[in-house]
């Protein structure tokens, strides 16, 4: 099976890259590897918005657009930007190869 090569930075500023899956979400990769808590509480339904992370400008244009679900699910997290999305909404296909995300900030982070 291709692998999804993701770039993130934890809550704590620190790099990992990580290999998805096609067909796993974003939230699924980044909670698999334990790498943010509390993160994706919901599951993905969405609307927590604990799986906020912020995508690397150059990628959003390849991103599917914010569903009006996301857009409630997103305004629970906090210090939101323009390239705010929630991680469950985001499907790793291989057009996203090499992807560059950075976990949003949570109270009660690790
Ligand atoms: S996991 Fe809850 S909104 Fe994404």
């Amino acid at each position: 099976m291709t692998k999804i090569k993701v770039n993130i930075t934890d809550r704590k500023n620190k790099k990992h890259v990580l290999e998805g899956e096609k067909g796993q979400t974003l939230m699924q990769l980044i909670d698999k590897h334990e790498l943010a808590n509390p993160y994706g509480i919901c599951g993905g339904e969405p609307m927590c918005g604990t799986c906020h992370v912020y995508v690397e400008k150059e990628w959003l244009d390849q991103l599917n657009p914010k569903t009006s679900e996301e857009e409630l699910a997103i305004d629970n997290a906090s210090e939101l930007k323009e390239n705010s999305r929630c991680g469950c909404q985001i499907d790793l296909t291989e057009e996203l190869n090499g992807l560059t995300v950075t976990i949003g900030p949570n109270e009660n982070q690790i």
